[in-house]
């Protein structure tokens, strides 16, 4: 019954906009981007396209999912960090609580490592771009205090910023500038719900941890990464998007 009245809904709400698309001239949605400026020559929004495809492309093939499959999660969580002790080494210090909690974890693993569509911008000046490369995961935490195994949904944004120089031959190159993770960008949920205290624990603790050194750790890994496809990216394709920040001509949104 919900069902056929959302439907009949739907219907009419569908009857409406081919009544507006076939009749009065429908007013511009102001949130769709609008990609094609009729200023510019080229096809703009091929450009776009190409680009946030080659660098997608770029980043599977160079190996962005078994990068993020392999990234050492428990060597970070057992040892602090490795030689410094820094960062984790201070949280550590703080959170007296926390180690008795991770002993409590035989292993963490990553899996359905994922890159989400690439999102693209330009700045106002119109000379750099800025990417951003959505990664999902699926931690696996495997630990005696619950019969299966735990698992966090990982959601995390690397924003790249697109720029270029000329090289002594006069050559134009895009390059990587700033490469970070996005301000809080790091999304963390629990997917098997758990009631117990020990668990939620146990989740919050490592939820703080993962907040302390997951950016960075993929960050490292991801940028040097799109460094590289930058610089295997077609030639023509550099030379238009190059031309196109020279000129500060817009050829994505701006923001
Ligand atoms: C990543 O950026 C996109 C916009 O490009 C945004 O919609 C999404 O919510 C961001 N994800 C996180 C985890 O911040």
């Amino acid at each position: 019954m919900f069902q056929i009245g959302g439907l009949v809904v739907f219907c009419g709400l569908l009857a409406q906009a081919t009544a507006q698309l076939a009749g009065l001239p429908v007013p511009l949605d102001q949130t769709l981007p609008l990609a094609v400026t009729p200023a510019l020559p080229s096809n703009p929004t091929d450009l776009a396209g190409s680009l946030t495809g080659a660098l997608s492309n770029g980043l599977l093939s160079g190996g962005l999912l078994s990068t993020l499959e392999n990234l050492p999660l428990l060597d970070i969580l057992k040892t602090g960090g490795g030689t410094s002790g820094g960062l984790l080494g201070g949280l550590l210090g703080k959170l007296t609580s926390s180690i008795p909690i991770l002993n409590n974890i035989l292993y963490i693993k990553v899996t359905n490592p994922q890159l989400l569509e690439l999102g693209l911008v330009q700045s106002p000046d119109g000379h750099r771009l800025y990417v951003t490369i959505p990664l999902g995961m699926i931690l696996k935490v495997n630990t005696p205090l619950v019969g299966s195994l735990l698992e966090l949904d990982v959601k995390l944004n690397i924003t790249a910023d697109l720029t270029f120089v000329k090289d002594r031959q006069g050559r134009l190159h895009l390059v990587l500038g700033d490469c970070t993770h996005s301000p809080g960008s790091l999304r963390i949920s629990l997917l098997n719900g758990v009631a117990s205290l020990p668990v939620q624990d146990l989740v919050d603790t490592l939820t703080g941890i993962l907040n302390k050194v997951l950016p960075e750790l993929v960050q490292g890994k991801v940028c040097p990464l799109v460094n590289g496809v930058l610089k295997h990216l077609d030639v023509t394709l550099v030379h238009d998007i190059v031309d196109k920040l020279i000129h500060g001509l817009e050829f994505v949104l701006k923001i």
